[in-house]
């Protein structure tokens, strides 16, 4: 069984960015994890990360292609304006739960607005590294 985990804008700054937002973890330990986590529920991760939308959007219609059961997706800033990858998952059978290290709730009131959650299975946020594995085991077990 195989996961997309897929990672937006700046989020391969991880580690360095806003490390009291975002914490310590850097994006190939965050990598390493999920695929540590989904080899315990015998699901083989696999993690892209890119700051550009229409490579998010082609790995997004290319999932179900590629035979993915599922996507973990933290789109970054994408998340709070990107009709365009809203569209892209609204647009594939595959699931897609959002996800956030940051509690987006509880920061400036524009992160609040998700075009994303209404289209994705689940939303995950504020729980930093521990949220993808959350995404990853229910995926896995849907
Ligand atoms: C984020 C939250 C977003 O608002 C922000 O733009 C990010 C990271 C998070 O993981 O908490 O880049 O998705």
């Amino acid at each position: 069984m195989k996961i997309l985990v897929l990672n937006g804008p700046n989020l391969n700054l991880l580690g360095a960015r806003q490390p009291d937002v975002y914490g310590t973890t850097t994006l190939p330990e965050l990598d390493g994890l999920c695929r540590d986590w989904g080899a315990a529920v015998e699901a083989v991760v696999e993690c892209r990360q890119s700051n550009h939308e229409g490579d998010l959007i082609a790995w997004i219609q290319e999932a179900e292609r590629e035979g993915a059961v599922g996507i973990v997706l933290n789109a970054g800033g994408y998340t709070h304006t990107s009709v365009a990858l809203r569209d892209a998952v609204a647009s594939v059978p595959t699931p897609v739960i959002e996800v956030h290290l940051s509690n987006v709730h509880a920061r400036e009131s524009f992160r609040s607005t998700s075009l994303l959650a209404p289209v994705c299975a689940g939303t995950v946020s504020g729980l930093g590294p521990l949220g993808y594995r959350a995404a990853i085991e229910a995926l896995a077990r849907a």
